[in-house]
């Protein structure tokens, strides 16, 4: 007997992640890594945890209500809280659009489980988020890929994919991981145009949206339909569904995400996720809508600081040592920087080398790709080293590419 006779279908298309392999190299505490594009730990908003954990101790009855089983939607509190933060001019959320999950990540699953049939098209950008590319992968779409530059998404290329009646569209509007780019408000209009004149649904995953070190990105694609739709005409002829987390601004093990919908969506959402895990952990819901309350804006405005000097360093470094045979998106917000290394230069092996010669990681970008290339491209990752680390992680990795060009 072996094992892989018994898989499903779904199951015998899931391929281990590159970044997971990774990580587990990273565990060598030689190893400099600008690889795994993780929040610094050292900026968790660990007093605040204590004091929540002190306060449970206080009042046994909440410490009970936090330890029950609660229901699939998610804490009241902070479905509303969502819905406030995200309703905008032309656009009333309300805790009906909103479903609490185990991080975006959960999100993606639902939806994918929701509108994805073996053999359906999706459209996505290339590069893309490699645990969107997993999620969606394991239910066999075919995917679109659609070109990317330095304002994001290319009109053209979506609108020729929207040809091919993709079910959806996934995107990273803001600081897109792994590339890093932003879309400009010119394209998200056009996009939304297209979206409706096609009839084709928008993924806008928010995962970075807060992590600006300069100007805020322009107006999320929900806000910018709101607008194209009319007065409340959202959630009844909506085709935009925005996906969120805590990860980011606030901490990734509290597993707590959200996505925001149509009703006729969302009530489809709660019975696939009442089928697969019940609800998302009560007491991590409570604990994320406290300090959502309490801390997040100035949390928020704490990361900016420390991740915009990292961000800097990372694209001064990059822009004094690199050969002019390499380029990068000039990001100013969330945690990656994407590199385009010379025509025939294999990441892969660079990687190889970088870990023997410098003990750098990064992560070779050709795992990104739906459809494969990408093989002379890289992501970095600047969100957990210091500047001066960063820039002395950067001479080293440009020395090295230097040689080998
Ligand atoms: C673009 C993007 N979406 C979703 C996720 C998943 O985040 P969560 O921790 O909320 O599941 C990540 C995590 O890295 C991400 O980069």
């Amino acid at each position: 007997m072996t094992w892989d006779d018994k898989f499903s279908l779904d199951a015998g298309s899931i391929n281990a992640s590159e970044i997971r392999e990774l990580l587990k190299i990273l565990a060598d505490p030689a190893i400099l890594s600008f690889a795994g594009g993780i929040p610094d730990p050292a900026l968790f908003p660990m007093d605040k945890v204590r004091q929540f954990r002190e306060r449970m101790v206080d009042h046994p009855n909440l410490d009970r209500q936090l330890m029950q089983y609660s229901q699939t939607e998610g804490y009241e509190p902070l479905r509303n809280w969502v819905a406030t933060k995200t309703s905008c001019k032309n656009t009333t959320l309300t805790k009906e659009n909103i479903l609490i999950t185990n991080g975006a990540q959960q999100s993606l699953s639902l939806i994918a489980s929701a509108l994805i049939d073996a053999g359906t098209p999706i459209a996505l950008a290339d590069p893309t988020y490699l645990g969107a590319l997993q999620v969606f992968g394991c239910r066999r779409p075919k995917y679109l890929t659609i070109e990317t530059d330095n304002d994001g998404l290319i009109i053209d290329s979506v609108e020729e994919a929207f040809k091919q009646k993709p079910k959806f569209l996934y995107t990273i509007p803001d600081f897109q991981n792994p590339g890093g780019m932003t879309i400009s408000l010119e394209r998200r209009q056009k996009i939304i145009e297209l979206a409706h004149q096609y009839d084709v649904i928008v993924l806008e995953d928010t995962a970075y949206r807060a992590l600006y070190y300069d100007n805020a990105p322009p107006a999320s694609l929900l806000e910018i339909e709101g607008d194209f739709l009319g007065k409340e005409q959202w959630d009844q002829r909506g085709l935009v569904v925005q996906l969120g987390t805590a990860s980011k601004t606030l901490m990734p093990a509290l597993r707590v995400g959200w996505s925001i919908a149509p009703r006729a969506l969302i009530n489809k959402l709660i019975l696939l996720k009442q089928a697969c895990d019940l609800h998302t952990s009560t007491v991590n819901q409570i604990l994320a809508f406290e300090l959502a309350n309490e801390i997040l804006e100035s949390h928020i405005e704490k990361l900016r600081d420390v991740y915009g000097e990292r961000c800097k360093a990372m694209i001064d470094s990059l822009t004094r040592y690199l050969p002019n045979t390499v380029n990068f998106t000039p990001v100013k917000g969330g945690m990656f920087v994407w590199l385009n290394l010379p025509q025939g230069m294999d990441a892969r092996k660079l990687l190889e080398k970088s870990l023997a010669e410098e003990k750098i990681a990064f992560v070779p970008g050709a795992a990104f790709h739906a459809n494969g290339g990408g093989e002379n491209t890289l992501r970095l990752s600047f969100s957990t080293c210091a500047p001066e680390v960063i820039d002395d992680g950067m001479k080293r990795l440009a020395g090295l590419i230097r040689r080998e060009q």
